[in-house]
């Protein structure tokens, strides 16, 4: 039955173009997008705002006793129609992507009690399907039953300049070398961190974007759509 509402879950390494992916392919099919990536970016800024870290450091008892106080969510701009991230009702979207965020995300995406809280969130907001959600252990953890999973990778100074890119056109001063050196240490953290850790599902996709453009994947990914409705 090809009108049945599935749910997508993509996976891969940070400043893959994941997120942009999943965004343009859920506007095409009619889905819901989640950036759980969002949401941990939204907890770690929670803690950089209330003094949570202190010399690089987080309050790991003080953030456990105040995890069931962040809420986080998402709502369309009425006039871009893309999606935006609330922290606790504050609209935090462009406060989560800076690079202090960035380079703090790994630490706070690796206590369990957050992946945890985090985790049953997103499965609530999959519970009528109809999602793509992306981020690193979709596939592997919070929907290891769906229905069509994708794994993407790029190399890592192809992504680096991506989100060099995007950091520019935003008129934001940054270094090419710090943002490679953060996407390294990113894919480390998340590759090595003991609970879920990124890693691809035996029934994901492989998908190597370095060399294909944006609408090159909107055409693969729907085409991976089409194939998953009508075959489950
Ligand atoms: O996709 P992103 O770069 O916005 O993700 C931010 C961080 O959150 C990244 O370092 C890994 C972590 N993350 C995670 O651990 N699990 C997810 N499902 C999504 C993101």
């Amino acid at each position: 039955n090809s009108t049945r509402k599935i749910i997508i879950a993509i996976d891969g390494f940070s400043s893959c173009g994941k997120s942009t992916m999943a965004k343009d392919l859920a506007r095409a099919i009619g889905y819901i997008y989640i950036d759980s990536g969002a949401m941990y970016r939204a907890v770690t800024l929670y803690c950089i705002k209330n003094g949570l870290f202190t010399n690089g450091e987080i309050n790991i008892p003080e953030l456990e006793l105040r995890i069931k106080d962040i809420h986080i969510s998402f709502k369309l701009d009425e006039k871009t129609n893309l999606p935006q991230t609330y922290l606790n009702g504050e609209n935090v979207e462009e406060e989560i992507r800076t690079m202090e965020v960035s380079s703090k995300v790994s630490r706070v995406s690796a206590i369990d009690f957050v992946r945890e809280a985090l985790v049953n969130q997103q499965q609530e907001m999959g519970k009528e399907k109809g999602i793509v959600m992306d981020g690193r252990d979709i596939g592997t953890t919070v929907f290891p039953e769906s229905e069509l999973k994708i794994f993407v990778t790029a190399s890592p100074e192809i992504r680096a300049l991506r989100r060099y890119d995007e950091m520019v056109a935003k008129g934001m001063e940054v270094k090419f070398e710090e943002i490679l050196k953060n996407v390294k240490d990113r894919d480390y953290q998340d590759q090595n961190r003991e609970v879920s850790p990124l890693k691809r599902a035996a029934d994901a996709i492989l998908l190597d974007n370095s060399l294909l453009t944006v609408d090159e994947q909107k055409d693969w990914l729907l085409q991976q759509f089409e194939k998953a409705t009508q075959t489950s």
